[in-house]
């Protein structure tokens, strides 16, 4: 392959990488999401993210092989984290990755190549919603410094609610 047109490469954890999305990797994203999450959007959301969200949306990657993805969207609103407050949020829309190859630091990895990609779209803070009972992904949440700053009753579905979660980004 020459050199320029390798996929550029964002971040590395053991022989994971991790790179921006193309159009031709979203059937693979929407298949990791149908496998691992309950909570599915139709395809033309996902090329809808990508088409205006193209620097936040991430996959990882092994022996040209997709394992995970982190989509998000650059939103203007209220803040999370200021008290009336408006700001530019990186809104962490899914993540997920493949149940054979969690605990390896990749899912980690995408949200901090995320968080990098929000602050150069500069993005002052980041949020997203989680179920309550995901005790997995709130710890990896609250690792990375995410504090949860509201609960939204049946916001799933199911009727599980979701605990939103917020960081400041950039310092
Ligand atoms: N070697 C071994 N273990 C490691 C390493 C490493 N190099 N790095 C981190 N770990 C550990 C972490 O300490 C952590 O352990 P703990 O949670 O038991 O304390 C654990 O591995 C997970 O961290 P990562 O490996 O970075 O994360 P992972 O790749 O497993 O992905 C994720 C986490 C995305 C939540 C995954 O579990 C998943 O896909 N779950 C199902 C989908 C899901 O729930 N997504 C989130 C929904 S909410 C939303 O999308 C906004
Ligand atoms: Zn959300």
């Amino acid at each position: 392959m020459r050199p320029d047109l390798q996929k550029a490469v964002v971040a590395r954890v053991g022989d994971y990488e991790i790179r921006r999305c193309e159009r031709e990797d979203v059937q693979a994203v929407i298949s990791i999401n149908m496998e691992t999450l309950p909570e599915h959007y139709s395809d033309y959301f996902y090329y809808e993210i990508l088409a205006e969200f193209p620097e936040t949306f991430l996959v990882a990657e092994i022996d040209g092989a997709l394992i995970g993805y982190v989509m998000c969207r650059i939103e203007y609103g209220f803040s999370h984290l200021k008290r009336l407050g408006l700001a530019r949020k990186g809104h962490v829309v899914s993540i997920a990755v493949k149940p054979e190859h969690r605990g390896k630091g990749v899912g980690t990895m995408l949200m901090h190549a995320s968080q990098d990609a929000m602050v150069a779209k500069t993005a002052t803070e980041s949020y997203l919603e989680v179920r309550v009972t995901n005790a997995e992904a709130i710890a990896l949440y609250q690792r990375l410094g995410y504090a949860s700053s509201s609960r939204l009753e049946a916001y799933y579905k199911d009727g599980e609610a979701a605990l939103v979660m917020a960081t400041r980004l950039g310092q």
